[in-house]
């Protein structure tokens, strides 16, 4: 421990809190001086907050950030960096400043619960412009993530030095908000306005390398100390007395035609951030930097930025960012939970899913066995594995290397002896309950007695497959969506006996392949197929009543909608709806209605299943995917509707969406009455992630509390005395809720 306290700059955490606990309570703010056994020079150590302190290592003062784990930009640490400002700038001793922050991370932005309520004590960018107002050279030591709040604080010091790790980037739009701490005026003064606009407005961090090209860091260091290259760096600059480059001083960065360029970057951020309003006032914000003055710039960016804060779509993305991270946690099941090793994966029918899963687990690392029952089966989907290969490599995603371990990591069978060494397998082949059973029969035989048992079913029943084996507690649902290796969702789904350690394991292996897990209880449908059947009746429904496909499909795509419902028949296939509606007659489970699925139902048996016969609710050009109108179709509606006796009429857009969005959140709060969610919130992370719901919207729940859910009863009521009650009933969570003056977002 002799290093301790002494001026050496490869000091832990956890030494410091060592000698910090015997020395200087962290509770009790002052100044300590701490003498070091060796002899060697004296720290002084000035407490500024719990978060903050500051330390002399010679004539260099350094503010240390210390808000573990990933020093969040508490109002103690924005108060700490102040008073350490204040404190160093009047020691005549100290000839520069670092600015570094204990444990593995610069800061990487607030905490996004304090959003929406009144800020305590200073702002970010009173901090930055403390530090950009020191009369000494100031650095900023950048390690690990220096995101949001972080970077606009490190943007405030006159130089940045970077561990080469590091990751800069201005992440707020994907809340639904600017930077508001000073980073839409400094960071183009910076780095030019395309440079600050590509960051702001995509959220998407870059690396130190880019970020030293770029000119947004000074310095780049290899792995060293990031703390004592940055002193060392301080030191260089006080003594060949560098000039302090107070990014607010200097003159914006002149673009000739600043109207053409940002233009150009709005119909480029329109494209790619639909529907998004914090990427247009990013814009804005940027504009104020290079046409006004430094001070009126600011005060333009805190009013959009306070705009953007009180808006249903900043509400919603913030929503969406915490409850991302919440489906992980399982109520029920400890965190701690063993779970089991998966080191090689199974894969049973190599048809569009089988494919696709087999692709997810291979490129995040994992060896995988694909079995099909046939050579010829095989061979095409080996075939469409290996063009998705060459198409990462051919765009340059993947190295050669990488593109021939990816060839490698996947092996083909045409027997289920492939299984004999796997610790979890998954079936994808056709919908159907006793094909699955046999499949699930074999499984248990042939896999070893570890394995976990998935199956890919959309709707099937889990508990009926884990039947067919003598070992229940093994399977679970994991349902993928197409194209499994893109889409990033999955539904867990538990039967009655999955064990809790396969639970466990489920969800965090889906994790470690970079997909989003929700958990999903056993039921026709799971939780996203069986809102969408609600969603897709009424869809059709309006057909018969007045709207055409496109109008219908053209009112949801305005709501925000990735797809309308009948293009995305279209693409899925109406062959897989109609199979399941006649599973289900079969079954005695379809509402007793001739209109249900009807004019799907007819568009199968004319050979219509969608793109893949180029026609469906739309026609298709050969090798086209865009949906054209078809006057077949337009016919067969008109003559479906008169057999049935449903009166044509003119269908507003707004009914539309009513009509296709409230049957959603009434069978969500049904899903949630049976335990079949774990919270609304997994809901609204379904919907965005698997069926294209608009991520500004937050999702049916989160749509639903904005909207008002006194507004969504009334609408279901008035929607039931016209259409009838069957499928109008409010559920009674709603009526609940309703009557507790409470939302969905209480049950998250
Ligand atoms: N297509 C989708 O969008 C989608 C989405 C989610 C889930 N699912 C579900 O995934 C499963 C597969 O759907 P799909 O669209 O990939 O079907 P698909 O028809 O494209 O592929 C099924 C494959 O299974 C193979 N197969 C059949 N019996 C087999 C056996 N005994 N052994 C090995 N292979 C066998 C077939 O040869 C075929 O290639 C179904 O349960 C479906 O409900 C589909």
């Amino acid at each position: 421990m002799d290093r301790v306290g002494s001026t050496g700059e490869g000091r832990t955490r956890a030494m410091y809190s060592f000698v910090c606990k015997r020395s200087c309570p962290l509770s009790t703010l002052g100044r300590a001086t701490l003498a070091t056994s060796a002899g060697t020079q004296a720290l002084v150590v000035t407490e500024h907050s719990e978060t903050v302190r500051s330390e002399r290592h010679g004539e260099i003062g350094v503010i240390v950030v210390d808000n573990p784990p990933v020093n969040a930009i508490a109002p103690s640490v924005r108060d700490g960096i102040y008073s350490a400002v204040q404190e160093l700038s009047a020691d005549e001793a100290v000839g520069a400043v670092v600015l570094h922050c204990a444990g593995s991370t610069f800061m990487a932005g607030a905490d996004i619960r304090g959003l929406g309520a009144r800020p305590t004590g200073r702002t970010t960018t009173e901090i930055s412009a403390a530090l950009e107002a020191m009369r000494k050279p100031v650095v900023a030591a950048l390690q690990g993530n220096a995101l949001g709040g972080g970077l606009e604080i490190a943007l405030g010091c006159h130089f940045r030095c970077a561990h080469s790790g590091t990751r800069l980037g201005l992440p707020e739009v994907n809340l639904g908000l600017i930077p508001g701490g000073g980073g839409t005026q400094r960071l183009p003064r910076l780095v030019g306005v395309e440079a600050a606009l590509q960051m702001i407005g995509s959220g998407k961090p870059v690396t130190a390398a880019e970020a030293l090209r770029l000119g947004l860091v000074d310095r780049v260091v290899e792995p060293v100390d990031i703390l004592a290259a940055a002193v060392a760096y301080a030191r260089e600059l006080r003594d060949a007395a560098v000039p302090l480059r107070r990014l607010s001083e200097v003159a914006p960065p002149s673009v000739p035609d600043l109207d053409a360029l940002l233009s150009s970057i709005e119909s480029g951020l329109r494209r790619t951030r639909k529907g998004e309003q914090a990427p247009l006032k990013a814009i804005e914000a940027v504009r104020a930097a290079v046409t006004t003055p430094f001070h009126e710039g600011l005060a333009t960016e805190a009013r959009l930025f306070a705009e953007l804060e009180n808006s249903s779509q900043s509400r919603a993305l913030r929503h969406l960012f915490l409850a991302e991270r919440q489906v992980a946690k399982l109520r029920g099941i400890p965190v701690d939970t063993p779970v089991r090793a998966v080191r090689r994966v199974g894969v049973v029918g190599g048809g569009t899913m089988g494919r696709g899963i087999a692709l997810a687990f291979c490129n995040a690392g994992l060896p995988v066995a694909l079995v099909e029952n046939e050579p010829a089966a095989l061979e095409r989907a080996m075939a469409a594995i290996a063009d998705v290969h060459a198409g990462a490599l051919g765009k340059g995603r993947i190295t050669a290397g990488q593109h021939a371990e990816r060839i490698a990591r996947i092996r083909g069978a045409t027997d289920m002896s492939a299984f004999a060494e796997v610790d979890l397998v998954i079936e994808a082949v056709f919908e159907d309950m006793a094909l699955k059973r046999r499949v699930f029969a074999d499984l248990e035989r042939i896999c070893p007695s570890h394995a976990i048992l998935a199956t890919n079913t959309s709707a099937l029943d889990i508990d009926a497959i884990a039947g067919a084996t003598g070992r229940p507690q093994d399977v679970i649902g994991l349902h993928f969506f197409s194209p499994a290796h893109i889409m990033r969702l999955v539904e867990v789904v538990q039967g009655r006996q999955t064990a809790t350690d396969v639970i466990a394991t489920a969800m965090k292996l889906v994790k470690s392949i970079d997909k989003i897990g929700v958990l999903a209880g056993n039921c026709d449908g799971f939780i996203g197929n069986r809102m969408l059947a609600g969603y897709r009746r009424e869809a059709e429904f309006l057909l018969l009543e007045g709207a055409s496909p496109q109008q219908v499909d053209h009112a949801l795509v305005g709501f925000g909608m990735a797809m309308g419902p009948h293009a995305m028949g279209d693409m899925a296939g109406l062959d897989i709806g109609a199979a399941g509606r006649r599973r289900r007659r079969a079954e005695g489970t379809l509402p007793d209605d001739p209109r249900f699925g009807v004019i799907a139902d007819k568009l199968v048996e004319l050979g219509r299943l969608g793109q893949k016969t180029s026609a469906g609710f739309y026609r298709y050009q050969p090798g086209s995917r865009d949906p054209l109108p078809d006057s077949e179709v337009a016919d067969l509606i008109e003559q479906e509707a008169l057999r049935l006796g449903v009166t044509r009429r003119q269908v507003s857009d707004e009914e539309i969406v009513e009509r296709c969005v409230y049957p959603l959140i009434n069978e969500a709060a049904r899903i949630l009455e049976e335990g079949i969610a774990q919270r609304p919130g997994d809901i609204d992370v379904v919907w965005v992630n698997g069926y294209g719901f608009p991520r500004v919207r937050g999702g049916p729940m989160q749509f639903a509390d904005e909207t008002g859910l006194a507004r969504v009863l009334e609408r279901l009521q008035q929607f039931g005395r016209q259409h009838g009650p069957l499928y109008w009933t409010p559920a009674p969570l709603i009526e609940r809720l309703v009557a507790e003056n409470a939302t969905f977002a209480t049950l998250n």
